[in-house]
């Protein structure tokens, strides 16, 4: 039964029988009306749940083919760095026996010289490279999240102001101490800083913010870093973060950085989420989980 009519005359007389069979026939058609609306309804809510799914499932494996990929990439490239490693070792070793006994004439010295510092560049890629894949032991303690992005501002201050680029910091003042590899965070907020420095041509802004958030109910702090820079386009943002990808020159970039920071902050049991639009800037926030209630 899906409900019931009551009819009356204010007479107060009775229906005929004939009334009262069209009136049944009626109530029969209301009856299949309202049952076949309630089923398109419910059929629209189905589709509707069913269309959410298949986006939570489409996003849930657009993030698994990332991070194998990730995965895959930063093995083959550990290899690679271990490969290099050692004779890059032995060519900075020699070279640096050699420099004092060559002639300063003739320029031998100078080009020895360029060996050395080229050859080291190198090893420190490679060394970054291996952090990076090595996932080391954490060494963790209680830190001020605060304090180490400020640490690092101060950094990187003076290439920013050099550039004519303003900082503008703003902590939160009830972030609880969080379990950090200081080190290894700091090297987080540098490539930040460092890809927001870089992404700003000629003047503008980068501000530095952090705060305290839930996620999926964990208890968490954020760092966020915001550039006035040139911005990600859709195409590169797939590959930000694969060791490598740079759109920089040699000089300026090697790739590492996000890739780097990513293993740390997934390390950390955190995550690095980026928006960005086109000539307008970046936004990078890393979320991390506090211990406790936060
Ligand atoms: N704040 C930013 N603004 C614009 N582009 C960025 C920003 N941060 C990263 N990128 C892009 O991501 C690429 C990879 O960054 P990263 O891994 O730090 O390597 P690198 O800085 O050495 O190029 C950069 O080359 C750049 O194209
Ligand atoms: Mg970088």
């Amino acid at each position: 039964m899906i409900g019931a009519l009551n009819l009356e005359r204010p007479s107060g007389e009775r229906f005929r029988d004939a009334e009262i069979m069209a009136m049944e026939t009626l109530a029969g058609q209301v009856a299949t009306a309202l049952d076949n609306a309630h089923l398109y309804a419910r059929s629209r809510q189905t589709v509707r749940e069913l269309s959410d799914s298949l986006a939570q499932l489409r996003l849930a494996q657009a993030q698994l083919i990332q991070s194998a990929k990730l995965a895959a990439v930063g093995q083959l490239a550990a290899g690679v760095a271990h490969e290099i490693n050692n004779p890059l070792t032995t060519i900075a070793g020699l070279s640096e026996l050699m420099l004092p006994d060559l002639p300063e004439a003739g320029g031998l010295r100078d080009d020895m010289a360029l060996i050395l510092r080229e050859t080291q560049r190198a090893r420190s890629v490679v060394r970054r490279l291996l952090d990076f894949s090595r996932h080391p032991e954490p060494h963790r303690d209680l830190t001020d999240l605060n304090a180490l992005v400020h640490d690092t501002v101060l950094l990187i201050y003076h290439a920013a102001i050099a550039r004519n680029i303003y900082i503008a910091e703003a902590y939160a003042e009830d972030l609880p101490p969080t379990q950090l590899d200081a080190n290894r965070m700091k090297q987080v907020a540098l490539n930040l800083l460092n890809n927001a420095v870089q992404a700003i041509a000629r003047g503008g802004h980068i501000y530095v913010d952090t705060g305290r958030s839930r996620r999926d109910a964990a208890p968490g702090v954020w760092l966020r870093v915001r550039d006035t820079g040139c911005g990600i386009s859709p195409e590169n943002m797939e590959r930000i973060f694969e060791p490598f990808f740079t759109t920089k020159s040699p000089n300026e970039g090697t790739g590492l950085g996000l890739s780097v920071s990513y293993g740390i902050v997934q390390d950390h049991g955190g995550i690095i989420e980026v928006e960005s639009i086109i000539n307008q800037g970046s936004t990078f926030t890393v979320w991390l989980p506090v211990a406790g209630r936060g």
